[in-house]
């Protein structure tokens, strides 16, 4: 990338990890002066959400829920918080991110830090309602919590948010935390979903329990994705969100072998990944919520995404190397994309 293009964007002149830590004040600063931003393109309602577009902010982006009135004034459809667990806790060790401009890659090792359900709780109930945007909320266990006892995390956030936030995802997909893949094994997975399910379902006053997606691992096979899928319609979730980050490496890869790559490298993987879904669901699918991730790099993306069978689709990586301008972009881009193909 050359001077001028990284002069629009000022923060790739710091280092990935100090680019991280000072995007959520950078964030703030910058909408300051700005107004709630309603970006309309293809809008629908979803079991009584309403998304005024498709494209939005992906988990991890607001770990901690912090800038979520400032993401309003940039037009995205929805927001993930996240991914917050119980108990406060910080960073793996060592360097923790990195990024290749010029081949639009981000590695991150992070390993779920964030301020805990106590802080955040509070944070998200100052935040007015009913939300701008619908507020999705991605939970995960703390590292020390063995997989035998990880349901208890998942519940007791399920229980604590559910009259905070308007849909919860289940990451059970970062390469991050030691082990927490396993739990879509057959040894755990169906038993884990149980007590998912049964802490959603008992809500005494629900009318309209909050929605409920799994995030899924670019890196299963067709064998385990058709088992998650299959399992999970059966236990009543309500869609998946695909996909997390990929522990795959072309061989001579610059980042270290842990940790998981994520922008431009995730592409193909993830537009995979939502093609098989769509394929092994076929008409199981009914109203599941199918979210894609992973190496949305262009507004072309996106729609593609959507005209392949995603509802909804979210970036990370393209706002590290784009900035919030992101939304806008997709949007200026979408009427003359659908005005082509007669849907305007
Ligand atoms: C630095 C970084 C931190 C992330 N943290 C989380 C997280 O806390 N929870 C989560 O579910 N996904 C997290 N992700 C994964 C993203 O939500 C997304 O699934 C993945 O990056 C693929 O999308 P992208 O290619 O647009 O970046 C993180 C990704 C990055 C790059």
């Amino acid at each position: 990338m050359n001077f001028s293009a990284k002069l629009s964007r000022p923060w790739l002149f710091l280092s990935p990890q100090k680019a991280h830590d000072w995007a959520p004040k950078a964030l703030k600063l910058m909408s300051k002066f700005r107004r709630y931003r309603t970006l309309t393109w293809k809008p629908m309602t979803w079991r009584h959400l309403e998304f005024h577009n498709r494209l939005g902010v992906a988990g991890g982006v607001d770990k901690n829920g912090i800038n979520i009135v400032d993401w309003w004034t940039w037009g995205p459809g929805f927001i993930e918080i996240g991914t917050v667990t119980p108990k406060p806790q910080l960073p793996n060790e060592g360097q923790i991110i990195g990024r290749n401009f010029n081949k639009k890659i981000v590695w991150n090792k992070m390993g779920f830090p964030n301020d805990g359900a106590d802080i955040i709780y509070k944070r998200l109930n100052q935040i007015r309602t009913p939300h701008f945007t619908p507020i999705f909320l991605n939970i995960g266990k703390n590292r020390n919590t063995s997989l035998e006892e990880a349901h208890k995390d998942y519940v007791t956030l399920i229980e604590r948010f559910r009259n905070t936030v308007d849909a919860f995802v289940i990451n059970i997909s970062s390469p991050n935390t030691e082990g927490l893949r396993e739990l879509f094994n057959t040894t755990y997975f169906e038993n884990f979903l149980g007590h998912i399910k049964n802490a959603i379902d008992s809500g005494k006053y629900d009318l309209n329990p909050p929605p409920c997606l799994l995030k899924l691992s670019p890196d299963m096979s067709i064998e385990d994705l058709r088992f998650c899928l299959e399992t999970s319609v059966k236990m009543g979730l309500d869609g998946w969100v695909m996909t997390n980050t990929t522990t795959q490496r072309d061989g001579k890869s610059e980042f270290p072998n842990k940790g998981g790559l994520s922008g431009q490298v995730l592409s193909k993987i993830s537009r995979q990944r939502l093609r098989d879904s769509m394929d092994l669901l076929g008409s199981n699918r009914k109203d599941k919520l199918i979210v894609s991730v992973g190496g949305v790099m262009e507004p072309e993306d996106v729609f593609e995404r959507i005209e392949i069978g995603a509802d909804l689709v979210q970036v990370y990586s393209t706002i590290i190397f784009e900035g919030p301008w992101f939304f806008e972009k997709v949007f200026n881009e979408s009427s003359l994309y659908y005005a082509l193909k007669g849907e305007l």
